[in-house]
């Protein structure tokens, strides 16, 4: 199936969305707390209305999966998931690192997937079985082959102080191993980043649907390898993902692992 006029809607969407997100940063009156740690901005809100009007108008049997207007089922088996600010913290701070993400499944997988930096212009995507691209050149993973040689990436999930203990068991880990470690504050980019080679992993737990649905299909697009921290296969439901460039997975895999701790614990 021939994809490319889904993907060019998902990159007109996440360009309406990117227009708003740019005029709204450094431009925020109201941040509302959706819980303890978690917050909405009018950026947040506005984006994600641009870009359901835009994917409704063509597509008004398709499902839609968004993180502030949650799951609208549609009579057909496609489904968008969108993040209309990845990073929405970082935004609420000012610190210039955040996007779109935008993904298309059908019957539960991951066709396409675009990821939008509204402020550098780089703009990810990928085609299932297609590989992955930038601003619409290839991109693959680094060809690096040692957790010692690799910068990795990470996030901490809002509700980090509840599970403490396992997710700084895999920093400390991942931290003595590694040359160095990120924290850029948008999973869907970190995704990004792993698949075009500045980072050579990226791990998370308590991830949704719409922070990974687009930027893993790039990943594994670009050459990478995406699964749960014990590799296991990964889908957007599953709530870890490791993404790697593959030659360091099960490197990555031994130190995720942390035994007798559960994630929740
Ligand atoms: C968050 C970002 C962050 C990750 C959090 C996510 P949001 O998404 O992707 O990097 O660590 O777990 O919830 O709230 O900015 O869309
Ligand atoms: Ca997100
Ligand atoms: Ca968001």
């Amino acid at each position: 199936m021939d994809f490319e006029p889904q993907k060019q809607l998902a990159v007109t969407a996440a360009e309406k969305g990117a227009r708003i997100l740019q005029s709204r940063f450094g431009n925020i009156s109201r941040i509302r707390k959706k819980a303890a740690e978690e917050i909405v901005t009018e950026a947040d809100t506005e984006s994600e209305k641009a870009i359901i009007a835009v994917i409704r108008n063509n597509f008004p049997e398709h499902g839609i999966l968004s993180e502030e207007c949650g799951l609208t089922k549609g009579s057909s088996e496609y489904r968008w998931i969108i993040d209309p600010l990845d990073g929405t913290v970082n935004f609420a701070h000012q610190v210039p690192i955040f996007c779109i993400s935008i993904a298309l499944s059908f019957k539960g997988v991951v066709v396409l997937g675009v990821v939008l930096n509204p402020l550098t212009g780089e703009l990810f995507s990928a085609v299932s079985g297609e590989g992955a691209q930038l601003n619409g050149l290839p991109i693959q993973i680094s060809s690096i082959a040692s957790v010692s040689e690799s910068l990795l990436v990470t996030g901490f999930p809002y509700n980090v102080k509840v599970i403490f203990d396992p997710v700084i068991t895999r920093y400390g880990n991942c931290l003595k191993a590694a040359q160095g470690i990120r924290r850029l504050g948008s999973a869907a980019l970190d995704l990004c980043y792993v698949a075009c080679g500045r980072f050579e992993g990226f791990w998370e737990q308590n991830l949704k649907p719409w922070d990974t649905a687009a930027g893993a299909l790039i990943a594994a697009e670009a050459g990478g390898r995406v699964t749960t921290f014990s590799h296991q296969s990964y889908t957007v439901d599953q709530i870890e993902i490791l993404a790697t460039n593959g030659h360091i997975h099960q490197e990555m895999v031994g130190l995720l692992e942390i035994k007798g701790m559960s994630n929740d614990e």
